[in-house]
Protein backbone atom coordinates (compact mmCIF):
# COMPACT_ATOMS: atom_id res chain seq x y z
CA UNK A 1 0.00 0.00 0.00
CA UNK A 2 2.73 2.16 0.91
CA UNK A 3 4.78 1.41 -1.88
CA UNK A 4 1.95 2.20 -4.21
CA UNK A 5 1.25 5.75 -2.79
CA UNK A 6 4.88 7.57 -4.23
CA UNK A 7 4.89 8.43 -8.08
CA UNK A 8 6.77 5.94 -10.09
CA UNK A 9 9.60 7.59 -11.31
CA UNK A 10 10.32 5.43 -15.15
CA UNK A 11 14.07 5.03 -16.13
CA UNK A 12 13.05 6.85 -19.43
CA UNK A 13 12.54 10.38 -16.75
CA UNK A 14 15.87 9.87 -15.19
CA UNK A 15 17.41 9.81 -18.81
CA UNK A 16 15.58 12.82 -19.67
CA UNK A 17 16.87 14.46 -16.53
CA UNK A 18 20.52 13.83 -16.92
CA UNK A 19 19.95 14.53 -20.83
CA UNK A 20 19.09 18.28 -18.83
CA UNK A 21 22.08 18.06 -17.31
CA UNK A 22 24.54 17.50 -19.96
CA UNK A 23 23.00 20.12 -21.77
CA UNK A 24 23.22 22.90 -19.20
CA UNK A 25 26.46 21.80 -18.66
CA UNK A 26 27.87 22.32 -22.42
CA UNK A 27 25.72 25.44 -22.64
CA UNK A 28 27.17 27.33 -19.41
CA UNK A 29 30.96 27.04 -21.32
CA UNK A 30 30.51 28.95 -24.64
CA UNK A 31 28.74 31.33 -22.43
CA UNK A 32 31.64 31.96 -19.76
CA UNK A 33 34.06 31.83 -23.17
CA UNK A 34 32.17 34.09 -25.36
CA UNK A 35 32.31 36.42 -22.32
CA UNK A 36 35.86 36.57 -21.87
CA UNK A 37 36.47 37.25 -25.41
CA UNK A 38 34.12 39.83 -24.89
CA UNK A 39 35.80 41.50 -22.11
CA UNK A 40 38.18 44.67 -23.04
CA UNK A 41 42.29 44.42 -22.93
CA UNK A 42 43.24 47.14 -19.89
CA UNK A 43 43.38 50.87 -20.24
CA UNK A 44 46.86 52.28 -21.00
CA UNK A 45 48.78 54.23 -18.02
CA UNK A 46 48.00 57.28 -19.72
CA UNK A 47 44.29 56.43 -20.62
CA UNK A 48 43.76 55.74 -16.76
CA UNK A 49 45.28 58.64 -15.46
CA UNK A 50 43.36 60.83 -18.17
CA UNK A 51 39.62 59.57 -17.18
CA UNK A 52 41.43 60.46 -13.11
CA UNK A 53 42.38 63.71 -14.37
CA UNK A 54 38.98 64.23 -16.38
CA UNK A 55 36.76 63.04 -12.74
CA UNK A 56 38.87 65.27 -10.63
CA UNK A 57 38.41 68.45 -12.88
CA UNK A 58 34.82 68.45 -13.55
CA UNK A 59 34.10 67.12 -10.06
CA UNK A 60 35.86 70.71 -9.33
CA UNK A 61 34.42 72.75 -11.74
CA UNK A 62 30.94 71.36 -10.73
CA UNK A 63 31.51 72.18 -7.65
CA UNK A 64 32.46 75.77 -8.12
CA UNK A 65 29.35 76.12 -10.47
CA UNK A 66 27.27 75.00 -8.14
CA UNK A 67 28.79 77.43 -5.71
CA UNK A 68 28.40 80.38 -8.32
CA UNK A 69 24.58 79.59 -8.59
CA UNK A 70 24.71 79.48 -4.71
CA UNK A 71 25.78 82.74 -4.41
CA UNK A 72 23.60 84.43 -7.21
CA UNK A 73 20.73 82.93 -5.64
CA UNK A 74 21.43 84.74 -2.16
CA UNK A 75 22.16 87.89 -3.34
CA UNK A 76 19.46 88.43 -6.24
CA UNK A 77 16.55 85.62 -5.31
CA UNK A 78 14.87 88.15 -3.31
CA UNK A 79 15.54 91.85 -4.63
CA UNK A 80 14.79 90.47 -8.10
CA UNK A 81 11.62 87.53 -7.70
CA UNK A 82 11.20 87.40 -11.57
CA UNK A 83 14.97 85.82 -11.68
CA UNK A 84 14.34 83.89 -9.00
CA UNK A 85 12.75 80.56 -11.12
CA UNK A 86 15.37 80.70 -13.28
CA UNK A 87 18.57 80.37 -11.18
CA UNK A 88 16.96 78.32 -9.14
CA UNK A 89 16.21 75.93 -12.19
CA UNK A 90 20.33 76.83 -13.50
CA UNK A 91 21.48 75.90 -9.74
CA UNK A 92 19.34 72.47 -9.36
CA UNK A 93 20.61 71.32 -12.83
CA UNK A 94 24.51 71.88 -10.91
CA UNK A 95 23.82 70.34 -8.00
CA UNK A 96 22.90 66.92 -10.14
CA UNK A 97 25.82 67.71 -11.79
CA UNK A 98 27.79 68.15 -8.64
CA UNK A 99 26.60 65.35 -6.93
CA UNK A 100 27.04 63.28 -10.01
CA UNK A 101 30.64 63.91 -10.08
CA UNK A 102 31.13 63.81 -6.38
CA UNK A 103 29.34 59.68 -6.73
CA UNK A 104 32.01 59.13 -9.84
CA UNK A 105 34.65 60.83 -7.47
CA UNK A 106 34.25 58.05 -4.72
CA UNK A 107 33.24 55.04 -6.79
CA UNK A 108 36.77 55.70 -9.19
CA UNK A 109 38.53 56.45 -5.99
CA UNK A 110 40.14 59.56 -8.00
CA UNK A 111 41.82 62.15 -5.17
CA UNK A 112 39.69 65.37 -5.21
CA UNK A 113 41.37 68.80 -6.13
CA UNK A 114 43.84 69.55 -2.85
CA UNK A 115 42.72 73.58 -3.42
CA UNK A 116 38.78 72.35 -2.92
CA UNK A 117 38.28 75.11 -0.11
CA UNK A 118 39.41 77.54 -2.27
CA UNK A 119 37.19 76.72 -5.30
CA UNK A 120 34.10 76.67 -2.67
CA UNK A 121 35.25 79.97 -1.24
CA UNK A 122 36.17 81.48 -4.82
CA UNK A 123 33.43 80.40 -6.65
CA UNK A 124 30.61 82.19 -3.71
CA UNK A 125 32.43 85.01 -4.11
CA UNK A 126 32.19 85.27 -7.69
CA UNK A 127 28.82 84.64 -8.19
CA UNK A 128 27.45 86.67 -5.05
CA UNK A 129 29.76 89.65 -6.15
CA UNK A 130 28.94 89.60 -9.79
CA UNK A 131 25.33 89.71 -8.51
CA UNK A 132 25.97 92.81 -6.58
CA UNK A 133 27.26 94.80 -8.95
CA UNK A 134 24.13 93.80 -11.09
CA UNK A 135 21.74 91.25 -12.57
CA UNK A 136 22.88 91.73 -15.58
CA UNK A 137 26.75 91.30 -14.24
CA UNK A 138 25.61 87.99 -12.71
CA UNK A 139 24.42 87.35 -16.24
CA UNK A 140 27.98 88.13 -17.60
CA UNK A 141 29.60 85.96 -15.24
CA UNK A 142 27.06 83.27 -16.05
CA UNK A 143 27.86 84.14 -19.65
CA UNK A 144 31.93 83.52 -19.40
CA UNK A 145 31.60 80.34 -17.08
CA UNK A 146 29.43 78.28 -19.25
CA UNK A 147 31.62 79.07 -22.36
CA UNK A 148 34.47 78.02 -21.29
CA UNK A 149 32.81 75.16 -19.59
CA UNK A 150 31.12 74.44 -22.70
CA UNK A 151 34.92 74.32 -24.80
CA UNK A 152 36.56 72.25 -21.96
CA UNK A 153 33.96 69.64 -21.73
CA UNK A 154 33.81 69.83 -25.72
CA UNK A 155 37.49 69.17 -25.64
CA UNK A 156 36.81 66.22 -23.28
CA UNK A 157 34.13 64.67 -25.79
CA UNK A 158 36.86 64.71 -28.38
CA UNK A 159 39.45 63.26 -26.49
CA UNK A 160 37.00 60.49 -24.83
CA UNK A 161 35.78 59.32 -28.28
CA UNK A 162 38.98 59.16 -30.49
CA UNK A 163 41.57 57.85 -27.99
CA UNK A 164 39.59 55.21 -26.18
CA UNK A 165 38.89 52.44 -28.72
CA UNK A 166 39.92 49.31 -26.66
CA UNK A 167 40.88 45.78 -28.64
CA UNK A 168 38.74 42.68 -27.29
CA UNK A 169 40.42 39.41 -26.71
CA UNK A 170 38.16 38.21 -29.86
CA UNK A 171 40.36 40.72 -31.89
CA UNK A 172 37.27 43.33 -32.50
CA UNK A 173 37.72 47.06 -31.13
CA UNK A 174 35.42 49.36 -29.19
CA UNK A 175 34.99 51.72 -26.58
CA UNK A 176 34.73 50.05 -23.17
CA UNK A 177 31.38 50.65 -21.45
CA UNK A 178 32.66 52.92 -18.32
CA UNK A 179 33.73 55.03 -21.10
CA UNK A 180 30.68 55.36 -23.07
CA UNK A 181 28.79 56.04 -19.58
CA UNK A 182 31.02 58.88 -18.75
CA UNK A 183 30.79 60.47 -22.45
CA UNK A 184 27.18 60.25 -22.16
CA UNK A 185 27.18 62.19 -18.95
CA UNK A 186 29.57 64.50 -19.83
CA UNK A 187 27.58 65.08 -23.55
CA UNK A 188 24.33 65.70 -21.33
CA UNK A 189 26.06 68.08 -18.84
CA UNK A 190 27.56 70.08 -21.52
CA UNK A 191 24.32 70.61 -23.46
CA UNK A 192 22.51 71.74 -19.88
CA UNK A 193 25.42 74.47 -19.55
CA UNK A 194 24.82 75.63 -22.90
CA UNK A 195 21.65 76.11 -22.12
CA UNK A 196 22.78 78.31 -19.10
CA UNK A 197 24.71 80.36 -21.14
CA UNK A 198 21.69 80.91 -23.49
CA UNK A 199 19.49 81.59 -20.88
CA UNK A 200 22.38 84.28 -19.64
CA UNK A 201 22.23 86.04 -22.79
CA UNK A 202 18.38 86.06 -22.60
CA UNK A 203 18.50 87.99 -19.84
CA UNK A 204 21.01 90.68 -20.73
CA UNK A 205 24.43 89.42 -19.91
CA UNK A 206 25.71 91.54 -22.62
CA UNK A 207 23.85 94.53 -21.14
CA UNK A 208 26.31 94.31 -18.06
CA UNK A 209 29.00 97.23 -17.63
CA UNK A 210 31.95 96.34 -17.65
CA UNK A 211 30.80 93.77 -20.34
CA UNK A 212 34.20 92.98 -21.67
CA UNK A 213 35.87 93.66 -18.48
CA UNK A 214 33.99 91.23 -16.37
CA UNK A 215 33.07 88.12 -18.83
CA UNK A 216 37.14 88.51 -20.07
CA UNK A 217 38.47 88.94 -16.37
CA UNK A 218 36.41 85.50 -15.17
CA UNK A 219 37.08 83.52 -18.48
CA UNK A 220 40.60 83.72 -17.33
CA UNK A 221 39.71 83.33 -13.73
CA UNK A 222 38.26 80.01 -14.99
CA UNK A 223 40.66 78.35 -17.54
CA UNK A 224 43.29 79.71 -14.91
CA UNK A 225 41.22 76.93 -12.11
CA UNK A 226 40.78 74.29 -14.62
CA UNK A 227 44.21 74.16 -15.49
CA UNK A 228 45.23 73.74 -11.88
CA UNK A 229 42.21 71.76 -10.51
CA UNK A 230 43.42 68.84 -13.28
CA UNK A 231 46.95 68.48 -11.87
CA UNK A 232 46.30 69.80 -8.26
FE1 LIG B 1 27.36 72.10 -14.54
FE1 LIG C 1 26.08 75.44 -15.87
Amino acid sequence: MLRNSFPRISKRQFSRLSSLRATNATSKEPTKRSQNENRHFPLSEAQAAYLDRVVRVDQAGELGADYIYAGQYFVLSSKYPHLKPVLQHMWDQEIHHHKTFNSLQVKKRVRPSLFTPIWKLGAFVMGAGTAVISPQAAMACTEAVETVIGRHYNQQLRCLTNQFDLKKANGSVSVPPEVNSLTETIRQFRDEELEHLETAIEHDSKKAVPYMLLTEGIKGICKAAVWTAERI
